[in-house]
């Protein structure tokens, strides 16, 4: 009997939830990212979909860099130690990181989290490389970042590889062995989009084999990941539970801007985001 459905990011809402739902008409999707929605059901049917955008590249920037140090200075690593009881007596030795600064970082997807990485990754001397669907010459004079002609040469050039992209059918397992392959043996992958841009299975075997340094994954596949997951037994890897935007203040900004969308849904009012403005004409 529901007009409405807030829901978050990784919900599927699909045909089946389309179909037992007749009365629906607007979904609040709690999230920026729009993979889990099925549009062509929605659009038929005049069920606007709506979302949250401009508001968490900050956070996720945030996380992403919080990931970026963590991997690097093994942040994960000596607390799981010191709580496991392995930290006896001064030794720096078996906790040596690598630096960040002055290192290459490779964006993939410079879009409005890429790009407030980039920003914050000035501040730590790093050279920043990106690969987008589309070049952007004014963020690579404003930012001074540099234009990869493809990917490969943002994965062969990197020291970090921070994903960006949209899930989309075309990033969809974008990174998988051979990608993986041509990183630096001592570089490390970032994840904060969507788990499904990444082949988990080369990826464990990719670290186990020594082609890349560590990852660091806010989002996997799937989600949550199961504590049995091989890639859980691996010290060289952080694994957060899909938080890059969750700030308490940004949690909160995107849950209003949720409900907005939903509440002038409702009322025939023009929405802060809607996706598919083209379903009203099938109301
Ligand atoms: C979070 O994953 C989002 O898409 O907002």
């Amino acid at each position: 009997d529901v007009h409405a459905l807030f829901t978050e990011g990784v919900d599927t809402i699909d045909e089946e939830i389309y179909d037992a739902a007749p009365s629906l008409e607007v979904i609040g999707n709690r999230a920026v990212g729009t993979d889990n929605l099925d549009f062509p059901g929605a659009t038929e049917r005049g069920i606007l979909l709506t979302n949250t955008p401009g508001i968490l590249q900050n956070a996720c920037a945030d996380m992403t860099f919080a990931l970026i140090l963590g991997i690097a200075r093994r942040v994960s690593f000596g607390d799981r130690e010191i709580r496991a009881g392995k930290w006896r007596y001064f030794d720096q030795t078996p906790y040596l990181g690598t630096n960040v600064f002055g290192k290459t970082l490779g964006i993939v997807g410079l879009g409005g989290i890429g790009t407030q990485v980039a920003r914050r990754a000035s501040g730590f001397d790093m050279r920043v490389i990106y690969q987008s669907r589309t070049r952007k010459p004014e963020l690579e004079k404003a930012l001074g970042v540099e234009w990869a002609p493809d990917l490969r040469t943002v994965l062969r050039e990197s020291d970090f590889v921070s994903l960006h992209m949209p899930l989309t059918p075309d990033t969809e397992r974008m990174v998988g062995r051979s990608e993986l392959n041509q990183m630096k043996p001592e570089a490390f992958l970032i994840n904060t989009t969507r788990g499904r841009t990444v082949d988990p299975t080369a990826l464990y075997d990719c670290l186990v084999a020594g082609k890349i340094a560590g990852a660091a994954l806010d989002v996997t596949d799937p989600e949550p990941i199961p504590v049995d997951d091989p890639l859980l037994t691996l010290p060289n890897v952080i694994i957060t539970p899909h938080v890059a935007s969750s700030s308490k203040e940004t949690f909160r900004a995107m849950a209003e801007m949720a409900v907005k969308n939903i509440i002038a849904a409702l009322n025939g009012l023009p929405m802060p985001s809607c996706l598919n403005p083209e379903a009203i004409k099938n109301r």
